[in-house]
């Protein structure tokens, strides 16, 4: 098994108008290739803040965190953002599709920016058509996420997410819009995609319905986090 991500003492603090809040207190914790882990905890426990740290996006911590054997402190802002396009997915509670975009064109996108891959238009093109079909969109090609419901919204966004076949996949809450019946759905398309190609998935969640589909929850509380193996 492969490490993708390994994260070492980290700790976190914002500096708000009372002081010094400490949000993530000397975390450990290492996520292996094609590992699906569930991050539970209540509101303001410092889920978003950890999964931002995790993809690069806030590099203001203390502690040490490796992707992909980088470590992160030792990257320069160019790579990391090599690292977000290639390797990393992105899947957010508020979908993030770009309105005036049809489903095929936002799954596309991404690709489009993709030269370390060699291809043509054309085959970008199908990559996503099959994404899209692998998430059961092969009709919604045309459609623009305001003519879709919200759990075809997040199956676009989570085809999206997909395009450049990244070893690691960020959702935060990607369920919280959802019905619980579309939100099985949703989760099941993720996970199960990702088995496929051994993604690793770090997904928040309030919902234990949810964290059960992965392999591991660990629930942030002070600070801290608990491991439990589902
Ligand atoms: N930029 C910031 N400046 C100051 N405090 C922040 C900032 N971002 C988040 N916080 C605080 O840090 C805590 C954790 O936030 P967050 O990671 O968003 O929690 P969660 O995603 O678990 O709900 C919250 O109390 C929040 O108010
Ligand atoms: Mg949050």
């Amino acid at each position: 098994m492969n490490v993708f991500v390994s994260v070492k003492d980290l700790s976190k603090r914002y500096t708000s108008k009372t002081g010094l809040i400490e949000i993530l207190n000397n975390l450990s914790f290492d996520i292996h290739n094609g590992e699906f882990v569930a991050i539970m905890g209540t509101s303001g426990a410092g889920k978003t803040t950890l999964l931002n740290i995790v993809g690069t996006l806030d590099d203001e911590y203390s502690g040490s965190v490796t992707l992909f054997s980088n470590k992160l402190e030792q990257t320069s802002a160019d790579i990391k953002q090599k690292m977000r396009l290639h390797k990393i997915g992105f899947v957010y509670q508020g979908f993030y599709l770009i309105p005036f975009l049809t489903a095929l064109n936002n799954v596309l996108i991404p690709r489009l920016f993709n030269n370390e891959i060699i291809e043509e238009y054309d085959e970008k093109k199908a990559k996503a058509v099959t994404l899209l079909e692998q998430v059961g969109l092969k009709s919604y090609l045309g459609k623009y996420p305001n003519q879709m419901s919200y759990g075809e919204r997040q199956r676009v966004a989570i085809a999206r997410s997909l395009i450049n076949n990244p070893q690691l996949v960020l959702a935060d809450e990607p369920t919280g819009n959802l019905d619980s019946a579309t939100s099985k759905e949703v989760i099941t398309l993720l996970k199960d995609i990702c088995k496929n190609q051994n993604t690793a998935i770090m997904m928040v969640t309030h919902d234990a319905n949810m964290a059960a589909f992965a392999d591991k929850t660990f629930i942030l509380e002070n600070g801290q986090i608990e491991k439990r193996e589902n």
